[in-house]
């Protein structure tokens, strides 16, 4: 494989010029305390924490829960169609920068209606700014509306017939929040709703609750793609059905380091998962809280796992492959994947 023998010390560079796609990031995971208290102050929503630093030193988490817990309070201040617009192109303007050619952005309507806002302010919000994504960042975008799953099934119908008027702004419908506790069947008759009106599917599994979890999304919900997914290697029949179905899993190692999931990044077992020929990808979940974005995610993963070149390649030629672009964008991504690459070999 000629991209294994590219030296160590060219790598980072090679990790931040890569073309890549991201298919994991909640948008309200990306709200900087900057941002956070800056629209705090011009909607008059009072913050638990007396500035920026304070905000960023309570970044500090035991599990998925604990962190749920401050993301949900930072998301009060959002109040106005402009502020969804505003958060999303500071990270559109973050992921260029990391040389994201494309991405498929995570929301929870959920959240924001449950703070009275409606559901057209928050996606006439967010889809604005991925519409003008190409000419503002140079890169594509798209939304995913993530059902809650610690609220029950009815609120989650109640979501979809919400959004149904805004459809054509939306490629999929996923599923995140409080995970143990709350398997995929709950959901199964609001997702085969979801599959019957088109919508590409995924679904948060395994992140920390066990494998059970990750054949429930497969079996009942019908998903095409593993969030996190991280707990298949604990179940040897799991993984050779993702091999052989070449399942993808949208992997987001810092995530899972501040979320305890691995106690150190040398832990991660996305290399295993890779030489096993799953179908990772790379991704930054939400960046504002987990001390980095998809770039830091790659660099600071390769250094403490050893990955190499090959690696490299794989997890930005699986973003694309992944993604739910069509097949001629894909193929135009791939060959300019593979123009930098050659520029390194
Ligand atoms: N919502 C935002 N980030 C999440 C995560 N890592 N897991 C589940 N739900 C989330
Ligand atoms: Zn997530």
């Amino acid at each position: 494989m000629p991209y294994r023998a590219i030296s160590p010390e060219r790598l980072p560079e090679l990790l931040r010029r890569m073309p890549k796609a991201e298919l994991h990031m909640h948008i309200e995971g990306s709200l900087e305390p900057e941002l956070l208290f800056a629209m705090g102050q011009r909607n008059g929503v009072p913050l638990a924490y007396p500035s920026v630093e304070a905000l960023r030193q309570a970044y500090v988490f035991d599990n998925l829960q604990s962190f749920l817990d401050i993301y949900h309070a930072g998301t009060t201040v959002l109040k106005t169609e402009q502020d969804f617009f505003d958060m999303t192109c500071a990270y559109l303007e973050r992921a260029q920068a990391d040389n994201v050619v494309h991405t498929e952005i995570f929301f929870d309507t959920q959240t924001h209606t449950g703070h009275g806002l409606s559901t057209e302010t928050v996606i006439n919000g967010l889809y604005r700014a991925c519409e003008e994504a190409p000419a503002r960042y140079g890169l594509s975008a798209s939304l995913i509306l993530c059902f809650l799953r610690h609220l029950s099934e009815r609120e989650a119908f109640e979501c979809l017939e919400q959004a149904l008027p805004l459809r054509d702004k939306l490629v999929g419908i996923g599923l995140a929040s409080s995970e143990v506790g709350h398997p995929p069947e709950k959901f199964a008759r609001v997702f085969a709703r979801a599959r019957e009106l088109g919508f590409r599917l995924v679904a948060h599994a395994g992140e920390e609750a066990p494998p059970a979890y990750i054949w429930s999304a497969l079996d009942v919900l019908k998903v095409e793609r593993i969030d996190h997914g991280v707990q298949a290697i604990h179940d040897a029949a799991l993984m050779q059905r993702l091999v052989a179905e070449r399942m993808p899993l949208t992997v987001c190692p810092l995530s899972n380091l501040k979320l305890r999931v691995f106690p150190t990044l040398e832990q991660h077992t996305l290399k295993r998962m890779l030489d096993a020929g799953i179908v990772a990808t790379v991704n930054s979940d939400d960046p504002a809280y987990f001390g980095g974005y998809i770039n830091e995610n790659f660099t600071q993963t390769f250094a403490a796992l050893g990955m190499t070149g090959q690696h490299a390649y794989q997890l930005a030629r699986n973003s694309f492959d992944a993604s739910f672009i069509g097949e001629a964008r894909r193929k135009q991504y791939v060959e300019r994947l593979d123009a930098v690459f050659e520029t390194f070999v």
